[in-house]
């Protein structure tokens, strides 16, 4: 067997590992802290009990002490029996810490992503052991994917008015190719939707996020998706609904709240409306991850938030008699209408139950260290298997994002033109799972590209992006400008 490249590891200056480590995370954490201590002003004016304001400072403190680990590179310390005894999915923690080489086991110098996995964690864990229910509930990073999604209302709405005129005009049956091009254009969608990162986009406003969203942007970004499987993934989809007509199923393992989850849910619509597929299954985080990672709250709060949105429109519509407005609210109110009655929260009034067509499941393999290339296979450890159980029976699994895709490759150096099926290794590539990973790219681990495709992007980035100090080019792959599309069908 020949033997695996290295992973990316934190005091590499070449990777953006690096400035992760000593720069995003402590920015990242800094800002929970600030989180933190406005929700306790907030219970404090609204004349919160002691004990509650007293543990909110009491999460401070803890928050504050992982700040001080990273900051001064303490050696990245495994979860106490404690807590590990509670908390089931910690003990598979305790393991991958106590296999990091002796000279890797600080914050500065640990492999990126069991470090990065740990540091989130620890994060989610403070509010996890909580004693007070007010913050075991909290999410920390609620408020700024709250935002995310308020400053995205323009493309939100843009969106709305897409779907609904797509949905006034369906394909006939016969007229496949038509089908197909509204395929590729909510694949393209869902895309994109992942290059509003709040853990990127760190202070952005409404300006910056209608940059990258939005059918303007979409148009201009096409030429910088490196490897389009969209044809091999429509393929997945068709052929599953032609043989399985009515069980036809797709999953997705999501990534960020906010505008992303919209844009995937705004394709999952039209894999139930087009009668492509009968069950859509969403597999978000079981706890706060990454900054803008989708828990199940999100899920509730962004259909309310569409429905707000509606109501917006139709005030303006009032007040100004637009037709734009008008406009906006319908669709609006369709797609906060269709997602409702699709999630099950529809009133069985009509006479149609379609309770949990589209479904959520939670599984703690997905705020793990570990990688799917490793571990997403019926052997597989610390929930691996049990995730596999459940995704080798869809017609396709989407991984969104950049995380997920780094999982799947293991978040190793990979020489850049090596196959996407070498990559995902044999155990995942031949596990029966049918996948497609739709990732804008925001991090070093990049397969699939041709030969000298590397040398041109580095070219061009130094072109449009020396501004950034890093003068080899190496830093087109952290923008999110650049995406892969790429597809396994899960049979080697
Ligand atoms: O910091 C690591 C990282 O995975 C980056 O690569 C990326 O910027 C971010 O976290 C998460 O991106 P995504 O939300 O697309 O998984
Ligand atoms: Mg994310």
């Amino acid at each position: 067997m020949t033997s695996l490249p290295p992973p990316y590891y934190n005091n590499d200056p070449k990777s953006f590992a690096y400035p992760s480590a000593h720069k995003r995370w402590p920015t990242i954490l800094t800002q929970a802290i600030d989180d933190l201590s406005q929700a306790i002003g907030v219970l404090v004016s609204k004349g919160s009990t002691e004990s509650v304001v007293a543990e909110g400072k009491n999460l401070i403190q803890q928050l504050s002490t992982i700040l001080y680990d990273l900051d001064h590179d303490r050696p990245i310390a495994p979860f106490t029996a404690e807590v590990t005894a509670k908390v089931k999915d910690l003990a598979s923690y305790n393991t991958g810490i106590a296999t990091l080489e002796p000279e890797r086991t600080t914050w500065h110098t640990a492999p990126w992503l069991i470090s990065e996995c740990v540091l989130y964690r620890r994060i989610a864990l403070v509010f996890e052991t909580a004693e007070s229910p007010e913050w075991q509930a909290y999410d920390v990073f609620g408020a700024s994917k709250r935002a995310g999604l308020l400053s995205s209302r323009v493309a939100v709405t843009e969106l709305a008015v897409r779907y609904a005129q797509v949905s006034s005009q369906w394909p006939q049956k016969h007229e496949v190719e038509k089908l197909r091009q509204l395929f590729s254009e909510f694949v393209d969608i869902a895309l994109w939707g992942n290059a509003t990162d709040l853990s990127l986009l760190i202070g952005a406003d409404a300006s910056d996020l209608a940059k990258v969203q939005g059918h303007a942007a979409r148009a201009q970004q096409e030429a910088n998706v490196l490897v389009n499987d969209t044809q091999d993934a429509w393929d997945a989809v068709y052929g599953a609904h032609e043989a399985g007509g009515a069980a036809a199923r797709v999953d997705f393992v999501l990534d960020n709240a906010g505008f992303e989850l919209y844009s995937d849910l705004i394709f999952a619509l039209f894999l139930l409306d087009s009668k492509l597929v009968d069950n859509v299954v969403l597999h978000p985080k079981s706890v706060p991850w990454f900054v803008s990672d989708v828990v199940p709250a999100d899920i509730v709060a962004l259909v309310h938030q569409i429905k707000v949105f509606a109501e917006e429109a139709e005030e303006e519509e009032e007040t100004t008699q637009s037709k734009t407005s008008k406009t906006s609210k319908a669709a609006l109110n369709l797609i906060a209408d269709k997602l409702a009655f699709y999630l099950g929260e529809a009133s069985e009034a009509n006479g149609v139950n379609s309770k949990g067509r589209i479904s959520v499941r939670t599984n703690v393999f997905w705020t793990s260290y570990l990688s799917y290339r490793d571990e997403l296979h019926p052997g597989g450890k610390g929930g691996g298997a049990q995730a596999w159980e459940d995704l080798k029976d869809s017609g396709l699994v989407i991984f969104k994002g950049d995380l997920n895709h780094r999982k799947l490759l293991g978040d190793l150096e990979w020489p850049r033109n090596t196959p996407f099926l070498s990559g995902i290794g044999s155990k995942l590539a031949a596990s029966g799972v049918r996948l497609v990973t739709l990732r804008t790219i925001k991090a070093d681990v990049v397969v699939g590209l041709k030969e000298g495709q590397e040398e041109e992007l580095n070219d061009e980035w130094k072109k449009i992006g020396n501004n950034k100090g890093d003068d080899d080019g190496r830093g087109w792959a952290y923008s999110g400008k650049w995406a892969v599309i790429e597809y396994s069908d899960g049979s080697l």
